[in-house]
């Protein structure tokens, strides 16, 4: 048994699975899916290939990936009556709450008994995928008034997301930007909300149960919920020129004060996702206009260099999504819904990975408590 001592906090670097999905290199800012380089996928792939692949182990066949944009354009619609459940929703609830109870109650529309049929697991992985952005856009929507849209049925799985949430197709590059964000954000090894998906999955809880206990993980500003923060942040500081002063006084102020956005457990050198999606956004900007907190990001990114840089704390993928997002008009609080939305795909193949050979997950604590406390009745105690 280990002391207390020896239990590495928050489980760093200690293995605990083997995986065949994705691989980072945190030194070498290298991170691959199913063997192939992400930043290619980024650039010649789409979220269904990339899904498809995550999930398979292989790229589709031409075939294969026709039928695949079929059956996922065919689950995108959910049940009348979920709409009705998210449209009692509190407008004012995080989405990242309201997606997370969306989940749960999609699972009881199609209720899912054992996890031991691999159709019926087939037919709840499509329907998560297909049905995540119909789910964030509905409640996107009904909390500004409007009603919810209908799934586009001639547009790809990032084009009807944004159709979805704001009721007119993307031009071709805002539509690659999205496709190219959430292929970026949808696997990333034994990160929180995954560990939590094969935690869940382990116990053979059904896929609806194990892909919303991952939302709610991700839900966290330590983990999904940073690209919010990093918008807040980035509003606070208001110009390029606020940078320096504003770190300086938030140092001075707390000596461990984390910068959003930065920092990785993995990572020790700048994400290679952030450095994606920074050629992505100055591609889009170039289209819409370049906007204020892009520039603050990139002179509070080189405040910070110096600063952390030897610790190994470089921008993470969420440093510039935010800014990406917030450029295409979508609301702060869906920047973590739409991670969901991309990581979903994550999630499940890690969740049949586990059921492959399953075992529950139980590990060791070390007991830190007292021992031998009298029981002292009600009436003996002040
Ligand atoms: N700003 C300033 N210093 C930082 C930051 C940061 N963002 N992140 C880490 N450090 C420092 C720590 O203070 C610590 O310094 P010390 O050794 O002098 O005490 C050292 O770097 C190591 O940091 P830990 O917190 O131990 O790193 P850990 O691996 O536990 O945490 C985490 C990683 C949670 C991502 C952390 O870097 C953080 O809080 N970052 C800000 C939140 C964020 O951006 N989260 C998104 C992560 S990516 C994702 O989920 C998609």
């Amino acid at each position: 048994m280990s002391s207390p001592s020896e239990i590495p906090a928050g489980l760093a670097d200690v293995p605990v699975a083997k995986s065949a999905i994705s691989i980072i290199d945190g030194k070498r800012a290298l991170l691959s899916y199913r063997g192939i380089a992400v930043e290619q996928l980024a650039k010649d792939s789409s979220f269904e290939e990339t899904t498809w692949l995550l999930l398979k182990g292989d790229l589709p066949t031409q075939r294969q990936l026709a039928d695949f944009h079929h059956e996922l354009r065919q689950r995108r619609k959910v049940h009348y009556k979920l709409i009705e459940v998210i449209k009692n929703f509190p407008a004012t609830g995080h989405p990242m709450d309201a997606l997370q109870c969306s989940v749960s109650a999609l699972g009881m529309f199609y209720p899912t008994r054992s996890v031991s049929d691999n159709a019926a697991n087939w037919e709840a992985s499509l329907r998560l995928i297909a049905s995540l952005p119909t789910l964030v856009a509905a409640f996107a929507r009904l909390r500004r008034g409007e009603l919810p849209l209908d799934p586009h049925p001639d547009l790809d799985h990032a084009g009807n997301f944004y159709y979805m949430l704001f009721g007119r197709e993307p031009s071709p590059s805002v539509r690659k930007v999205i496709d190219a964000c959430l292929i970026l954000h949808a696997e990333h090894g034994f990160n929180a909300s995954t560990f939590t998906a094969r935690v869940t999955g382990s116990s053979l809880a059904n896929p609806y149960a194990t892909i919303s206990a991952a939302v709610g993980s991700l839900s966290g500003p330590l983990h999904g919920g940073a690209n919010e923060e990093v918008l807040e942040m980035l509003s606070e500081i208001g110009t390029a020129a606020n940078a320096k002063p504003w770190l300086d006084a938030k140092r001075a102020a707390n000596p461990s004060f984390k910068v959003m956005g930065m920092g990785h457990r993995v990572y020790k050198v700048k994400d290679p996702r952030a450095t994606v999606l920074q050629e992505l956004a100055e591609r889009v900007f170039a289209e819409t206009s370049r906007p204020a907190k892009y520039d603050v990001a990139l002179e509070l990114e080189k405040q910070c260099i110096p600063i952390y840089g030897a610790k190994g704390v470089y921008p993470n993928v969420d440093f510039y999504s935010g800014v990406v997002y917030s450029s295409l008009g979508i609301e702060t609080d869906i920047f973590t819904p739409i991670f969901a939305v991309a990581r979903v795909a994550g999630w499940l193949a890690h969740w049949l990975e586990q059921l492959n050979g399953n075992r529950i997950y139980r590990p060791e604590q070390v007991y830190v408590g007292n021992t031998d406390v009298p029981y002292v009745s009600l009436d003996k105690r002040p």
